[in-house]
């Protein structure tokens, strides 16, 4: 618990008065990191913690390159001197290198920051994408539907989801199935 607690009071710190409904987002994703417990085990917390800390790159005070997931976790590494596996997640979540080709970071972000396990990356795109902006839970359909009409088409955010959308659902349906067999096993 003790990344679990540290992480939450710095998101808490970062989002809640300035960006409120992100903060509900990022409760509502931890919620979901939580229910992935029985799957992940022992790494549970570092999934829950990286839950919490992987918007606060929208921070008003923490945008530099306005890429949310680089300067959230060049914030971690450099600023909160986080565990590395969590820069790591905070920085490629929700399949990022996607959106660090369309900005044109994608070789800073891999200079910067090794990908972390395949496992817990997808589990947390799979907490994010199935979390509306205020918290609740979601079909992956929906989520990317709403990202999209938020930003509008010719948004940097919405072509990088159109390219990141196999990643994604790929992510999401393999973490479902992966928890719906493990809920299979406990029953039988
Ligand atoms: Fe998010």
């Amino acid at each position: 618990m003790e990344h679990v607690d540290w992480a939450y009071g710095l998101a808490k710190e970062l989002l809640e008065t300035t960006l409120p409904r992100r903060w509900a987002h990022t409760q509502g994703v931890a919620e979901r990191a939580s229910s992935l417990t029985p799957l992940l085990r022992e790494e549970a917390d570092t999934l829950i913690a990286a839950a919490l800390l992987h918007d606060i790159g929208y921070a008003p005070d923490l945008v530099d390159t306005g890429m949310h997931q680089l300067d959230g976790a060049r914030y971690l590494r450099d600023v909160a001197s986080a565990d590395r596996r969590l820069c790591r997640l905070v920085a490629y979540h929700s399949c990022a290198d996607n959106e660090a080709r369309q900005r044109d970071l994608f070789d800073v972000l891999a200079k910067e920051f090794d990908q972390e396990a395949p496992d817990l990356a997808r589990a947390l795109t799979y907490c994010d994408m199935t979390t509306s902006p205020d918290g609740r839970h979601v079909d992956v359909t929906d989520r990317l539907a709403e990202i999209h009409s938020r930003y509008g088409p010719e948004h940097v955010v919405s072509r990088s989801i159109t390219d990141a959308t196999p990643c994604i659902v790929s992510s999401v349906r393999s973490v479902e199935a992966a928890l719906s067999d493990v809920r299979q096993a406990d029953v039988g």
